[in-house]
This record gives C-alpha cells, structure tokens and sequence, in this order.
C-alpha cells in the first residue's frame, strides 16, 4: 500500500535538489548543502494522504513550528537556519518554507504524553502500563497522569502504523546516553509547552518529537550534538484539548484533524477505512472546519491574529 491517493511531483528550481516527499513536507537541497523543508496543504489520515488539501495548512503547521523553537530555545537548540524562500521558489512557499540544518535523524519518535489517550490507553487497559512504565489503577479516557511520561515510538513507512516501544529498547538502539538525553529534552520541551499552552486554555495532551544529531552550533570542534528538528507542538504532532471541555471518561474534542477522522468514518464517506479502496475527497464544509480547527489552534497558541 502506497499511502498516497495522488503522490505529488516535486517542484523544479534551478540549484534545489528534491530529497523526499513525505507525507505532509516536501525536501530539497540547497547548493550550501542546507535542507528546505516544503510544508504542504497535505492531510493525513487511517494512514492514507488524502486527496483532499486544506487550504492554509502547510504555513499554520510552520508558522505554529517557528513560534514553538522560539519558545524553547533555551532548552535546545533547534534546526532552523532561515525562513528566506530560496532564489527562484514559488511565491506560494512563502510562509511554508524554512532552511534547516540536515541532520542525521534519530529513528526513534519522541512522544511525551501528559494525559491518557490513544494507543497509550489501549495498552493501559490491557496492561495498567503504557510503553512497559507502570500507572496507577482507576485511569479513564482524558485522565490526567500523574506526571509526564516518554513513550518512545519507532518511525514506520508511509502506509505503517508506529509502534510504541520500551525505553530499554530506545537504549538499545541509540545507546543509553543518547536514550537519556532524548527522554531529558522530550520531557523538558513538553513540560514547558504543556505551561505555555495551558495558560491559553489549551490543554497539551500529548506530543511527538523528532531529534537530529548535527555538527554543534559554531562547528569548531568535531563533537555532535541532538537538535530538535521536524515540527513542533502543532495539531499534525500533537492532541490539542479545549480545557473547558475537557471531561475525563469520553474521548476529548481536539484541535485537529479529529473532523476529518470522523467524517472518513461516517456513513457519508461510504469508505471502508479497513479495505483496499484509498479515502474519497473531503467534502467543502469538512475541509473549511479543518482548515478553522488549525488557525484557531494558532491564533489561541500564540495570541496573534492568523493573517
Ligand atoms: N533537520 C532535518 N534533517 C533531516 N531530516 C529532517 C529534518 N527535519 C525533519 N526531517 C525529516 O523530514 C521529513 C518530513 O516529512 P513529513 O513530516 O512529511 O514526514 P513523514 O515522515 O512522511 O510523516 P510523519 O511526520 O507523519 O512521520 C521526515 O522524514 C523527518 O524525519
Ligand atoms: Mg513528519
């Protein structure tokens, strides 16, 4: 299975070179070696890009991203080079677009999760333990955990699910220091994120991370360090609740492509999520609620007005 319903074809400009289409950014390389990240307008969902755009998607994703590294970048030091659109891009990446440092990726997705939901409560409910870390009993759909914990998961293929591993695993794969560092940066950019995000009447429910290690900051020594890389606490990587409604005991309303889920699983979409068929187009009025779903996440995050 592809994933893709219609795989886009890079855009050609002269001294970019196309490195890969994922299922949301578009990478180039620039002649100095630097990596431009493309956000598109792609939405996905039941692991399927559909073939359906949401309008404003790709600059709210980055606009929301830039916002977030600003914000902690104290703690970590982050891959952003520039938001200058490279000589010859379209005007449409304007917005979308940022040069980043090219890092080796560690293969390992940071979720931080501060809240129980998804394929954490999944695995509660069989085990009382969520990525092999005990809980306490009595935790329902929504509930608060007593602290944030890291539940790593290993990155798969378009058209494969994650699959949530133990941190011994991490340490296994990227060896205990590198393990320890991620778990320390994961839970420290996703205890300040869950503040900030707090105080604006949003509850941080949980969050993916993506670190990179790269040459350190001024390049002199030949040591290399993580950078938090990707994107950051946005409605793509995150689950985004409206704290005034937020109920533990039922699934939460998000601030996210939640709209999109529910109408691909509603009789109107007549598609069978389990079968063979890729997703059909989303309707106008489903693709105008996402689109105001992600610019009022960004208007609430940061405090400005999306223009
Ligand atoms: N600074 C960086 N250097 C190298 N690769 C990066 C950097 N920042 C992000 N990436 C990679 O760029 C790609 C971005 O594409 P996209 O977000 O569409 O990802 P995807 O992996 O297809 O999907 P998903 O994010 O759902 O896993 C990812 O593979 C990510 O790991
Ligand atoms: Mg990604």
């Amino acid at each position: 299975m592809t994933g893709f319903v219609d795989k886009p074809e890079p855009v050609q400009v002269s001294g970019l070179v196309h490195v890969h289409t994922g299922k949301v950014r578009d990478l180039y390389r620039n002649e100095a070696g630097d990596l431009v990240m493309v956000a598109s307008d792609r939405v996905s969902a039941y692991d399927w890009v559909l073939p359906t755009e949401i309008p404003d998607k790709g600059r709210v994703l980055t606009q929301l991203s830039l916002w977030w590294f600003d914000q902690f970048a104290d703690l970590v030091p982050n891959h952003v080079v520039s938001t200058e659109l490279p000589p010859g891009a379209p005007a449409d990446w304007e917005g979308r677009t940022v040069v980043c440092r090219p890092l080796r990726m560690v293969p390992v997705e940071c979720v931080a999760r501060g809240y129980l939901t998804g394929s954490g409560l999944v695995e509660y409910q069989e085990s009382r333990t969520v990525c092999g870390l005990a809980l306490p009993e009595g935790l329902v759909d929504g509930s608060e955990l007593p602290a944030p914990i890291f539940t790593p998961a290993t990155k798969a293929e378009v058209g494969e699910h994650d699959e949530n591993v133990a941190y011994e695993e991490v340490a296994r794969r990227v060896g205990a220091d590198t393990a320890a560092e991620l778990r320390q940066l994961t839970l420290a950019v996703y205890s300040r994120g869950r503040d900030i995000a707090r105080e604006r009447g949003i509850i941080l429910a949980d969050t993916k991370f993506e670190f990179g290690w790269g040459p350190a900051e001024d390049g002199t020594d030949d040591g290399e360090r993580l950078f938090l890389a990707d994107e950051v606490l946005t409605p793509d990587s995150s689950r985004f609740w409206p704290a005034d409604e937020w109920e533990p005991g039922r699934p939460q309303p998000s601030f996210d492509k939640q709209i999109v889920r529910d109408w691909l699983a509603s009789p109107a979409a007549g598609w069978d999520r389990h079968g063979e068929q890729p997703p059909p187009a989303l309707p106008a009025e489903v693709v105008e609620r996402t689109r105001a779903r992600y610019i009022e996440a960004y208007e609430l995050l940061t405090g400005t007005r999306w223009s």
